[in-house]
């Protein structure tokens, strides 16, 4: 059955960059303005006519302004990478002005609303939505790749009881790559697209036995007359009963989280699936490190900080001083900012009515209750405001899962289920783009001079 051919490369056609101006184009009568930049070396005097593509200028086209021959050329100085383009790519549009995202041209709360997450997985890794036959496919190789090679569980039993599951998870997701050596054939497409089925298939078997080993409880095996999501929750919650049934209600609310959590970009860890790529080292370690990424407080693991923050905060009776403390950077408000959306997240609206429906079933949550109250009490407050605070994906999300009765520790675990269709995405896409190659960034070095060895006796 054929399948979507894999995108072959990334650039496509040149994109705007994320949040650019849409182009102007000039009508006939108008001169089209000269796409470049007139810069004038205020040093030397001398003027230099950079070009101008999709929004930007190719960082490269500034080493030739030099004070003197010998001059090295100029570079462009940007930690965190907060305003420089490390790529082209066709997978994620964001417009963080105007909260829109859009996986492969497809807004996001239409595929919420309409899709599912293998569906939107199938999307984001081969470019297009599949058809009936090429989803049933998708589906079939997926469901039939959940099982995880028996010594991986001898690998978690070494760990200790309480050991956290995003560490399991990182170790486990590296440990795959020993159990299939011919993933280092990162140019051979079909080899590439046997490790991406893999690993969307394991991430949950993968999250789910690191939490089972959390509890003591014996494995619950993947069932393959289940739906991904249904899945997820059979084998993290399945006790004596002969089939695990899952809730559909339940279930639904898992998978649209899995969908709101797909792809963003070039966030830190999809930087870090790129940046350990383009070394061409197997996706299996990529991912990884995108994964360890991930586990930071200030990404993916924020989820799970939301949970212990309101949970510090205790009731609303001490949202005012919470606030307080945060307005005096003594402590962050857990969920809120963003680099690229000072606006709403877009995800957080959608998670946010999810989250009324999981609480139809689940019975209300306090937590959710003084979640809103913290949200109405920050938007109303200048601090805020003027900082462009607003809830973001991790806001929500924790509650949810709290309520779906995931121990805490696993919400950056389900944050990387969702999150590896995008991860291998944006593999792929770096290796199919010939603009690419090894990622090495330069420095600006601020360290001693030339000095010379002091023996030991010597030194004070
Ligand atoms: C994710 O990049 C992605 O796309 C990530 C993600 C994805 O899908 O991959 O969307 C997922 O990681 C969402 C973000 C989850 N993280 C959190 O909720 C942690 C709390 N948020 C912050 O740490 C912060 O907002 C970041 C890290 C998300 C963004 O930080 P930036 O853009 O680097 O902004 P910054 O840290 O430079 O802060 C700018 C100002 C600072 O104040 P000033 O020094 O200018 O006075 O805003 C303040 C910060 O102190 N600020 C906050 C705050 N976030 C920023 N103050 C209080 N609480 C916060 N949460």
């Amino acid at each position: 059955m054929a399948k979507h051919p894999l995108p072959t490369t990334g650039t496509g056609m040149g994109k705007k960059a994320a949040g650019s101006p849409p182009a102007t184009f000039p009508s006939e009568a108008t001169v089209a303005p000269k796409q470049s930049l007139s810069i004038t070396d205020n040093r030397t005097g001398k003027t230099y006519e950079i070009p101008v593509k999709d929004g930007t200028i190719h960082a490269t086209d500034l080493r030739q302004i030099k004070t003197d021959p010998e001059d090295f050329g100029l570079m462009s100085y940007d930690p965190a990478f907060n305003n420089t383009a490390s790529c082209r790519s066709a997978i994620t549009f964001i417009d963080g002005d105007k909260g829109i995202l859009r996986y492969r041209g497809y807004p996001i709360e239409q595929l919420a609303e309409r899709g599912t997450f293998l569906e939107t997985a199938y999307l984001i890794v081969h470019g297009e939505l599949p058809t009936t036959a090429q989803l049933d496919e998708w589906t079939h190789n997926i469901t039939h790749h959940t099982f995880i090679h028996e010594n991986i569980l001898k690998l978690m039993d070494g760990f200790r009881y309480d050991a956290h599951p995003m560490g399991v998870f990182v170790s486990t997701v590296a440990a795959l790559s020993t159990f299939y050596p011919e993933a280092n054939q990162i140019r051979n497409p079909e080899v590439r697209y046997r490790q991406m089925v893999r690993l969307i298939a394991k991430s949950p078997t993968l999250a789910a036995f690191a939490y089972r080993h959390s509890t003591g409880m014996p494995y619950a095996y993947p069932d393959n007359d289940l739906s991904y999501s249904g899945n997820v929750l059979n084998m993290m919650f399945k006790t004596t009963e002969a089939k695990y049934q899952p809730n559909k209600m339940l279930e639904h609310a898992l998978d649209v989280l899995f969908i709101l959590h797909a792809d963003h970009e070039q966030n830190c860890s999809a930087n870090a699936m790129r940046s350990v790529g383009s070394s061409e080292v197997d996706p299996y370690s990529a991912m990884a490190a995108a994964a360890a990424a991930l586990y930071g407080p200030l990404h993916g693991g924020a989820n799970e900080q939301v949970l212990r923050m309101l949970g510090e905060i205790g009731s609303m009776k001490n949202i005012p001083d919470y606030i307080k403390r945060v307005k005096t950077k003594e402590v962050k408000l857990m969920g809120f900012g963003h680099r690229i959306y000072k606006n709403y997240d877009p995800r957080a609206k959608i998670i946010k009515q999810v989250a009324d429906e999981v609480f139809e079933v689940t019975g209300k949550n306090p937590l959710l209750e003084m979640a809103v109250e913290l949200e109405r009490i920050a938007l109303q407050d200048d601090y805020f405001v003027s900082h462009k605070l607003y809830p973001n994906v991790d806001f929500y999300s924790g509650i949810i899962y709290e309520a779906l009765r995931f121990p805490v520790a696993m919400f950056p675990v389900l944050f990387a289920i969702g999150r590896t269709p995008g991860w291998l995405a944006q593999w792929q896409e770096l290796l199919t783009d010939p603009e690419q190659k090894i990622a090495r960034p330069r420095q600006v070095y601020v360290g001693s001079e030339k000095r010379d060895y002091v023996p030991i006796e010597k030194r004070r």
